[in-house]
């Protein structure tokens, strides 16, 4: 049995990844601060250490916990809020992820997985986005995210740290929707559900690569199985307006969806779209779940909930 460590793992993915490694057979350990994260997302059979990246603690816990295996998935998730506050952004999304690197390095785990960024790394890009692809972040958000990848690749180089730098596309699905802000999907869907008119910022022809949660899970797995260390992007290969999305969930509620304009917001980006043919050829991953199919799910999921 495997003892893996997922930080950020009472929020949106970082659960669902959770429930899928001690179904599998993991023992887990979580480490949240609950500040985006919730309470009734934490397995119950994960040990759970309420504590900040950036505490002292984390040494500690790693000292004691000696893990196989770590997720990072602990951010500040939120691009516009990194836009206004940039040095908070810096202190969880690049100095808190030094510090798990570091501490993991130091006691020999076998392996990091991290969530990086696909959508927001490589700007507006105008053909699908492949690893080599040059990185043009257009928020703070982005480039603390890219400081903390090249910290981890800068671990294999000086302590042999094995590593996949995950670089994910607009991840949507059950326990998205946590209140407030989350993604559009995650926002959309509620909304439609229970029908309450939804803000659209911009003209609606903002295109995003829109990947169901289980995908990320199982890449996730994938890439520690896996015996490569790299960068890999992980998105569904296809575009999608919000105007498109806002077309699929009207084909699946069969009701008109209700919206109102706001201008657009600052930092984000206008066309994202990613390549995934390194994931497929290396990790043997490819995204399973169609637009369609997800919203299906995640709507049952708001509906049960
Ligand atoms: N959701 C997406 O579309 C998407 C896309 C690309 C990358 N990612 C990355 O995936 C990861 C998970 O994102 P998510 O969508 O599940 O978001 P989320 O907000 O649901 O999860 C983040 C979790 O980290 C916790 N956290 C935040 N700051 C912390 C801190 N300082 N110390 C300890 N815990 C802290 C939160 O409480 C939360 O549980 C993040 O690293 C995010 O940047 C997400």
């Amino acid at each position: 049995m495997n003892k893996v460590l997922i930080t950020g793992g009472a929020g949106f993915i970082g659960s669902n990844l959770a429930d899928e490694l001690i179904k599998i057979g993991n023992e887990v350990v979580i480490i949240d601060n609950l500040i985006s994260g919730k309470k009734g997302y934490l397995n119950p059979k994960a040990k759970f250490y309420k504590t900040n990246i950036c505490s002292n603690d984390i040494e500690k816990i790693f000292k004691k916990e000696k893990f196989d295996y770590v997720f990072h998935l602990a951010a500040q998730i939120d691009v516009g809020k990194s836009v206004e506050d940039p040095i908070f952004d810096n202190k969880i999304n690049a100095l808190g992820s030094l510090a798990i690197f570091k501490h993991s390095a130091k006691n020999r785990v076998k392996k990091v997985i991290f969530a990086s960024t696909g959508g927001a790394l490589y700007g507006d890009v105008s053909a699908p986005a492949a690893e080599e692809d040059l990185i043009y972040p257009l928020s703070p958000y982005a480039i603390h995210k890219y400081a903390a990848e090249r910290y981890l690749e800068l671990r294999k180089e000086l302590n042999n740290l094995n590593y996949a730098v995950l670089r994910l596309a607009n991840v949507y699905g059950p326990r998205q929707y946590k209140g407030g802000e989350c993604g559009v999907i995650g926002i959309f869907t509620h909304n439609a559900a229970s029908g309450n008119e939804s803000i659209l910022y911009g003209d609606g022809s903002k295109t995003r690569d829109y990947v169901y949660v289980d995908d990320i899970v199982n890449a996730m797995i994938l890439s520690k199985n896996s015996k490569y260390s790299g960068v890999f992007n992980i998105g569904a290969g296809k575009e999608t307006s919000v105007l498109g999305l806002i077309k699929t969930i009207e084909k699946i509620t069969k009701k008109r969806f209700i919206y109102n304009r706001k201008e657009d917001k600052p930092g984000e980006v206008k066309r994202s779209i990613l390549n995934y043919d390194k994931a497929k050829k290396l990790l043997g991953w490819r995204p399973r779940t169609d637009l369609e199919t997800g919203i299906r799910q995640t709507l049952k999921w708001l509906k049960n909930k």
